[in-house]
């Protein structure tokens, strides 16, 4: 049995789907339902005996504790957290209640929970803590890829609400032996992502004959992962992770934000061309920069390929195509996601 926390969103439900592939696995989600939890994104297994969903927030400490008593995982993986940068600069306060605050209380029940274990489940007993790449801040041009060994020098209240959570997840396993180990992922992408993110978003405003916002020049880099590559990896360290240990994972698939819209933009060309007859590039608009933006990202996942023989299956050119359609298959799922509070966040964010 997995715990999967923040289970409705982008990565936690592609997670909850690679676990339940495995017919030994059994799930139990529990998510808050925030502007970013989506149930829909669960709809494959509402049938499934495998899995459960609660409701509820990994800072109601009491809570947790009652569904580690009732479902007894000898697994969590925390995915839940905040995690759209912008959002983080508007509003910091939340990032701070749940990243730093929340992933504290989810280790102080799972530290509870793990101390009335017995000795043979204690020996099998694993937390993953799920974090990111912009711990390590930005990279020039020409540095060297982030390894575990790079200090953390994050630039938004986002990376820093991550890296304080990455430090608590560390102290819990020094200082409690609870059995942590934490992954540093690169930007993912695929299905079900929110679409304030930059590759929804992209193909959800082109499809509308909306413009493209691009902050500053467009030229800031990301090393882009295939969502279903990052669970593998995360089942990987799962499984046959050594605890206390860091991994980090990235796709060596380094692009300018600009690339990536372009290559979005030619590939709807094909697949599904504007009524209008002309170019989705046409709707490219480059507007006022992101504030603190960190320049370039890029992982070196030497340690994840050599220790847990973990490598990526998805190229940018195939992951994105089957994101594409993906996203033109789903058409309910896009409309449900441009809703009200989705709309409410454009304006905030793009008007003026
Ligand atoms: P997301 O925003 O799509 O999903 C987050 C989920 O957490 C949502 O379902 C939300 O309802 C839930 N949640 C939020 N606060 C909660 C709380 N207090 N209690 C319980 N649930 C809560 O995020 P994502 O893109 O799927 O990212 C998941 C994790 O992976 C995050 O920790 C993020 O920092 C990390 N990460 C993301 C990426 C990426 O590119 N998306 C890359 C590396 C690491
Ligand atoms: O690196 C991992 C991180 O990747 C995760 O930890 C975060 O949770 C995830 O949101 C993502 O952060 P980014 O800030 O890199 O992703 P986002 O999709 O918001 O932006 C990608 C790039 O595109 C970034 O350089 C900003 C730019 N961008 C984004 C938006 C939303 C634009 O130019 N225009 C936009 O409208």
């Amino acid at each position: 049995m997995i715990l999967v926390t923040g289970a409705a969103g982008f990565i936690g439900s592609n997670f909850v789907k690679e676990c339940l592939s495995n017919p030994d696995e059994r799930v139990v989600s529990l998510d808050q339902l925030t502007y970013a939890g989506n149930l829909s994104n669960l709809e494959f297994c509402v049938k499934n005996q495998a899995h459960i969903f609660v409701k509820g927030d990994i800072n109601d400490e009491e809570k947790v504790s009652k569904i580690l008593e009732e479902y007894k995982p000898n697994k969590i993986v925390n995915f839940a957290a905040e995690s759209h940068v912008d959002r983080s600069i508007n509003s910091p306060e939340i990032f701070f209640q749940t990243n730093v605050l929340g992933t504290f209380r989810l280790l102080e029940a799972s530290r509870k929970y793990f101390e009335g274990l017995s000795k043979e489940k204690k020996e099998i007993f694993r937390i993953l803590h799920i974090s990111t790449d912009e711990v390590y801040g930005s990279l020039a041009e020409l540095e060297k890829p982030f390894n575990e060994e790079n200090r953390f020098k994050p630039n938004s209240p986002y990376s820093a609400s991550k890296a304080s959570s990455d430090h608590i997840a560390r102290s819990y396993y020094k200082t409690f032996s609870l059995p942590i180990m934490i992954s540093n992922c690169s930007n993912n992408y695929g299905p079900y992502q929110h679409p304030e993110k930059l590759i929804p978003l992209t193909i959800l405003n082109l499809l509308e004959d909306k413009e493209i916002p691009v902050y500053g020049d467009g030229k800031q880099i990301r090393d882009w992962l295939y969502v279903e590559d990052h669970c593998r990896a995360i089942k990987a360290i799962l499984d046959n992770g050594n605890i206390g240990e860091v991994y980090n994972v990235g796709g060596n698939n380094e692009m300018q934000n600009i690339q990536v819209i372009e290559t979005i933009c030619d590939l709807l060309e094909v697949y599904s061309p504007r009524k209008s007859g002309k170019e989705y590039k046409d709707l490219i608009k480059f507007v006022k920069d992101r504030p603190g933006h960190d320049t370039r990202y890029a992982i070196n996942n030497n340690k994840i390929r050599e220790k847990l023989s973990w490598i990526p299956n998805e190229s940018f050119e195939s992951g994105i195509q089957k994101t594409l359609q993906w996203y033109l298959t789903n058409k309910k799922w896009v409309d449900d996601a441009r809703d009200s509070k989705h709309q409410a966040w454009i304006n905030e964010q793009y008007t003026n």
